[in-house]
């Protein structure tokens, strides 16, 4: 049987990935600006725009059908880490900005948002993949799991034609450019 979940949790090992990068680039006293703009971009389209939006717009819902709480408890708690975690790529993206207009000490805060944004999301990929993915799996049919994987797919082929290639080669990149 196919678990619909094991679509997200190949999504978490690119996140993690970048997430690295992000690490390695806050050793950086002078980074490229456009470095700093991909991160941002790539998170807003990849892990927040398309990672979370099939979360929070089809497996909580469906987890919330079976039973679940979407007020309190897990979900609510995944919910509150993704509000977080825009929180801090809009501290990013203000910081940069300012650093664009040649605010220097705006860098601080730049990096202070990066390596708070990836502490969060280290800690919320670990409870989804050990705990929240857990549950779901038991908790759904297996009718659901598949009918879930399509939509996945469905969303993938509509918003991002290339699926996650894209993504992916633009992460690689990164890595590459700070040997993370
Ligand atoms: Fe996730």
């Amino acid at each position: 049987m196919i678990y619909a979940t094991k679509n997200l949790e190949d999504d978490h090992v690119f996140i993690l990935r970048l997430i690295d990068v992000m690490e390695v680039m806050t050793t950086v006293s002078e980074p490229e600006i456009e470095h700093l703009e991909e991160v941002v971009a790539i998170i807003r389209s990849f892990a927040d725009g398309l990672h979370h939006a099939k979360e929070e717009s089809l497996l909580f819902p469906l987890m919330a059908e079976r039973g679940f709480s979407m007020q309190f408890g897990p979900i609510a708690v995944m919910l509150q880490d993704h509000e977080d975690g825009r929180n801090y790529v809009k501290g990013m993206a203000e910081n940069i900005a300012l650093l664009k207009n040649g605010e220097l000490s705006a860098l601080n805060l730049v990096y202070y948002n990066m390596l708070g944004y990836g502490e969060l999301l280290r800690n919320h990929i670990s409870k989804e993949n050990n705990v929240l993915f857990r549950m779901a799996d038991n908790a759904l049919s297996s009718a659901d799991h598949q009918s879930l994987t399509e939509q996945f797919d469905q969303i993938e082929n509509q918003s991002y034609p290339d699926k996650k290639g894209d993504f992916v080669a633009r992460i690689e990149k990164l890595v590459t450019a700070y040997n993370a």
